[in-house]
């Protein structure tokens, strides 16, 4: 009993988010909301030290490496949205890279079929990591503490190890097999016996790399001893990446999207994420709407969110990419007029079928385990950063001896003009392979404000349920009125064009609603959970946060 006392005082006095709680817990200086409480709590430990948001994203993202294995990583990328305490905005895409020797047909056989197993798993399936130079790139632009003040927590959780959630226990045990299968024995995650809840997971390789990343910059990770670790792995399972692939990687900074919906400034990310200019055409086709009057979930709020859905995940597979390589139709795609135009043909009495709808008509062209963090600061500052290995563990696949797995990024291209994904996302011309290019993302970091004010701060894992969850969780907040804890919580549905099918978590729609949609012709699927939104709502009070009760995600602030 007093053990249990014990326990709730600890939490109160650590001031982690109870998601039932009538009264959101407000905190006046900064607030850390990520997927493992472990990488909350490196996260806080740094605001607390005086650092700024970006010097805690640093701290969460390479926490989350050693905490959250499945997507936190260094074998990855990701993309991150800042916004500076007097409004100045920038995004950071440190995506990975198709390597050098990569080409358009690598994962087709010879009668023109794609293999996905090679685009899934083992070391073929790798693109080159963003995840270091991506935050060393931050830390340099915006950083306050010195960088290995930053690194410092990850490196003691790898070396000192930590307890594992019931959740991990059963993911990593459920990997098992795919784990031996892809690597060499003695990978720190392959135990002789099966995992339970609370056990340390220890990783003295990892902490060897995250010093070598601390003391040497980018060297320690794209050159030396680490990239001839990745050299040797890819040389041991037939993979791509090379010294020159490592040696060129850079991330790089782009101007974020900026758009409108109502008395609200939204700035998310840029390609080649679709999922900036994606959530913007959803905002965009529900704004003429009266959502608000309609209500949470009601039939028609689920059928224009559905139709809407439809039509810009048809315009996502066939004009975003990767805007290096292919001129993404940015401008035409964000204007109101044109996503008005997409609309139209929408009828209230029946479905639309996914098969009738085809991309919009772009007259002038421009030349299922992800993680996502939201943290601001004392300051005023904001960061929203989603990162990936893409698949739960990536390619499942461990440079053994350096201690983290690569991911499996590469399935995100167009692996074969009009065959799905992993997420049954399906692409052409703009998402082909290419050496050096980008793969297509739904990763949509965001953040809003409200007159010249930081508002919120969203994003989630889920891929190509990321841009919907999204969506949803802002317009919980925006037309539903909901507090922030509660609009990540509530039940979230999913449209992506095809397959043409209304994917449904449980209890998202009443019986009444879900027969009104069959009768217009709606497919529903019942499915596991959607995503996992970390969101961070900025009132007159302070910082209160939504940690996503679908996961271990916990909300810490001070
Ligand atoms: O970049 C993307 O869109 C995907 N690689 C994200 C994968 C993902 O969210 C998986 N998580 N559940």
């Amino acid at each position: 009993m007093g053990n249990i006392f014990f326990a709730i005082l600890c939490l109160l006095y650590i001031g982690v988010e109870n998601v039932n709680a009538q009264v959101p817990k407000t905190y006046k200086n900064g607030i850390v909301v990520s997927a493992h409480p472990e990488a909350s709590k490196a996260g806080l430990q740094i605001l607390k030290a005086g650092g700024n948001a970006v010097d805690a994203a640093v701290a969460v993202q390479f926490a989350l490496a050693v905490v959250l294995p499945s997507a936190g990583n260094i074998g990855g990328g990701g993309f991150l949205v800042y916004r500076s305490a007097s409004g100045k905005t920038n995004t950071l895409d440190y995506r990975e890279k198709a390597p050098g020797a990569a080409s358009r047909n690598m994962y087709l056989d010879s009668n023109g079929n794609a293999i996905t197993e090679k685009s899934l798993y083992g070391h073929l399936a790798a693109g080159v990591p963003g995840t270091v130079d991506g935050m060393i790139n931050t830390h340099l632009k915006y950083g306050k503490l010195k960088w290995k003040q930053i690194m410092q927590p990850a490196i003691e959780l790898a070396e000192k190890g930590f307890a594992i959630t019931e959740a991990q226990a059963g993911e990593l045990n459920k990997n098992r097999d795919a784990f031996e299968k892809y690597n060499p024995s003695g990978f720190a995650l392959i135990k002789d016996e099966l995992w339970n809840a609370g056990d340390q997971l220890i990783q003295p390789e990892l902490a060897h790399t995250l010093k070598l990343i601390r003391d040497k910059d980018r060297a320690g990770f794209y050159e030396g001893e680490t990239a001839a670790l990745i050299i040797s792995e890819m040389k041991r399972g037939g993979g791509l990446i090379t010294k020159k692939d490592l040696a060129a990687y850079r991330s790089v900074w782009r101007k974020p999207i900026v758009g409108k919906y109502k008395d609200f400034k939204i700035i998310t990310m840029p390609p080649p994420s679709s999922g900036g200019i994606a959530l913007m055409q959803l905002l965009h086709s529900a704004e003429p709407f009266p959502v608000k009057r309609w209500g949470f979930n009601a039939d028609s709020t689920v059928q224009l969110i559905v139709e809407a859905e439809r039509r810009v995940y048809a315009d996502r597979s066939v004009y975003l990419g990767d805007p290096d390589f292919y001129s993404v139709p940015q401008e035409q795609l964000l204007s109101l007029a044109y996503q008005m135009g997409r609309m139209r043909d929408f009828q209230w009495n029946r479905t639309s079928v996914s098969t009738d709808i085809k991309e919009g008509n772009i007259t002038d062209r421009e030349s299922e385990e992800t993680t996502h963090y939201s943290i601001a600061d004392s300051y005023g500052n904001s960061v929203s950063v989603t990162t990936t290995l893409n698949g739960a563990y990536g390619s499942k696949t461990a440079v053994k001896e350096a201690g983290f797995l690569l991911n499996n990024e590469m399935d995100d291209f167009s692996v074969k003009p009009g065959s799905p994904n992993m997420y049954g996302l399906i692409g052409g011309e703009a998402n082909a392979i290419e050496p050096g290019k980008r793969m297509l993302s739904s990763m949509t970091p965001t953040i809003i404000e409200r007159n010249g004010k930081l508002f919120m701060v969203v994003g989630t894992p889920g891929g190509s349920t990321i841009i919907t969850s999204v969506f949803q969780t802002i317009l919980n907040v925006i037309e539903f009125s909901k507090p922030i804890q509660e609009a990540v919580t509530v039940p979230r549905f999913h449209h992506q064009w095809l397959p043409d099918e209304v994917f449904l978590e449980t209890d998202a729609l009443t019986e009444k609603t879900k027969n009104i949609l069959i009768q217009k012709g709606y497919k529903l699927t019942p499915r596991g959970p959607i995503g996992r939104v970390d969101a961070i709502l900025k009132t007159n009070s302070g910082y209160q946060g939504g940690a996503d009760p679908r996961g271990d995600d916990t909300s810490l602030g001070y």
